[in-house]
């Protein structure tokens, strides 16, 4: 989200269309609002409505937009659903009791997903999206740690730390600036785009609040192997004695994985894994924001971190930044849960995957791209201009491809892999075959005009796709 500052004074008013001005004496607007100054009265609603629709209507297409993780479309029935709750504030417990069991039958439906050995003791919430759910799984880590080391702690000689690979999504960063705990990053290695368990273990010592696994990679969609990063943990400890839990930041893979890999562990089926998020507005299929936070047990969960909320007269506890939070989104996702059942995602999610790896090979027999990965973890997959293309570059072909609507960002590797550039491609249930084979068509179209360029043609990288992880 941008942090907006207020933008030179426009004197402009917005321009009205005379049917909403002149040509309307019912609506009766006899002067144009101004942009960035709260008008000084009312208008008719259908004015107010037109004025924000047209205005909107250069906003990109988000079914075609490759670059999100976020769901984009919805079955109507969800929608009006969403519609019929939109007053609804998730923290009134006490006043909307029917979404607060909703909300605790999904924690429940992930615990058992999950594998929670005792799905009875898991402690869990809905959240604003995967960043809320990582900004609170980090605080419980951060507590247990200095909760251990109280007798040195605070102290300049401990300073905490969390270990993760350079690849971690923002929020890591996020939580770690906000929290005051030193992010120690795994770098990137020749064609390892991701964490390294033994590489992790190594940097984890008494400071070591605990050590996340990403499942599945932001940059590439790959999946962190999070069983051979507890193994190593777990010869750490044998070692030397110190016991770090693991997070599964499983903000897109977590509602994979257990459809599509169920042989795959990398749950609570880990005794080290004590916490698991995902984003339920991602592979989760419901439209943002919603996220989830699950802990093992209570242990994993310190006592002084949750807040008790009124529920029928009794205490509801609750773990959350913000208070007030849409109801319609948790519903939703019980609404999906419902709808769906295992089989009904194992579906989507396998439509999803087979048509990130029919378009990857697609994309590699161009012959102009050299795929890194190939959408057979998450349904993403990334890849750069094979060796010995120089005329073009991977921001050439993210700006040429939005003069046909398609949004697909590209991007630099972090250390040490900074001499990378990608593009990449994530396909979410609404992204079909047809739309797939488009895609190609598309792209298939404009090499001919890359090839004879000069160069590459893009010079700022950062603004060429405005993308942030
Ligand atoms: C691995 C990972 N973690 C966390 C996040 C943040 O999730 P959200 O957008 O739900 O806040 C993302 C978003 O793409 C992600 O890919």
């Amino acid at each position: 989200m941008p942090l907006h500052h207020a933008p030179q004074r426009d004197e402009r008013p917005l321009s009205v269309n005379p049917f909403l001005g002149p040509a309307n004496p019912i609506g009766d607007m006899t002067q144009a609002p101004p942009k960035h100054r709260m008008p000084d009265g009312p208008m008719a609603p259908t004015t107010a409505y037109q004025l924000v629709h047209d205005e909107l209507m250069l906003d990109g297409n988000a079914r075609l937009n490759l670059a999100t993780f976020v769901t984009t479309w919805m079955e109507p029935e969800a929608g009006l659903l969403m519609a019929e709750c939109r007053d609804k504030n998730m923290i009134d417990k006490d006043e909307y009791p029917r979404t607060a069991e909703l909300e605790r039958r999904c924690v429940s439906m992930l615990a058992d997903l999950w594998h929670a050995p005792d799905p009875s003791a898991v402690v869990g919430c809905s959240t604003t999206g995967s960043s809320e759910a990582c900004m609170l799984a980090g605080m419980a880590l951060k507590h247990r740690w200095s909760g251990r080391n109280a007798d040195r702690y605070p102290s300049k000689d401990a300073r905490p730390n969390l270990v993760m690979g350079v690849n971690v999504q923002v929020c890591w960063e996020k939580f770690c600036t906000f929290w005051e705990v030193e992010a120690r990053q795994v770098p990137m290695e020749g064609d390892r785009f991701h964490l390294d368990p033994r590489a992790a273990a190594e940097m984890c010592d008494e400071n070591t609040i605990g050590v996340v696994g990403v499942m599945g990679s932001t940059f590439d969609g790959s999946y962190e192997p999070v069983a051979d990063l507890c193994a190593a943990l777990d010869e750490l400890q044998e070692r030397t004695g110190l016991d770090v839990p693991v997070h599964v930041d499983g903000a897109s893979g977590a509602m994979v994985a257990p459809f599509l890999d169920e042989d795959l562990v990398w749950d609570f089926r880990l005794p080290r894994v004590a916490s698991i998020n995902t984003s339920g507005h991602k592979y989760g299929l419901v439209y943002p924001g919603v996220g989830w936070a699950l802990w093992r047990d209570a242990d994993a969960l310190p006592e002084e971190l949750v807040f008790r909320v009124n529920y029928l007269g009794g205490d509801m506890p609750t773990f959350a930044l913000n208070f007030s939070r849409p109801g319609a989104q948790v519903v939703a996702q019980y609404y999906s849960f419902l709808r769906l059942g295992r089989d009904g995602y194992r579906a989507v999610q396998q439509a999803s995957r087979d048509v990130a790896g029919g378009l990857a090979g697609r994309i590699a027999e161009l012959g102009d791209f050299r795929l890194l990965t190939r959408g057979d973890e998450l349904p993403v997959f990334a890849f750069t201009t094979a060796p010995g293309v120089t005329a073009f570059d991977v921001f050439d072909v993210s700006r040429r491809m939005r003069e046909n609507g398609w949004l697909v960002p590209a991007y630099t590797f972090p250390a040490n892999r900074e001499d990378l550039s990608v593009l990449r491609v994530v396909c979410r249930n609404g992204f079909s075959e047809d739309l797939a084979d488009l895609f190609v068509e598309d792209l298939t179209r404009l090499l001919p005009e890359l090839r004879q360029q000069p160069q590459p043609l893009v010079r700022d990288k950062n603004a060429a796709t405005g993308f942030h992880h």
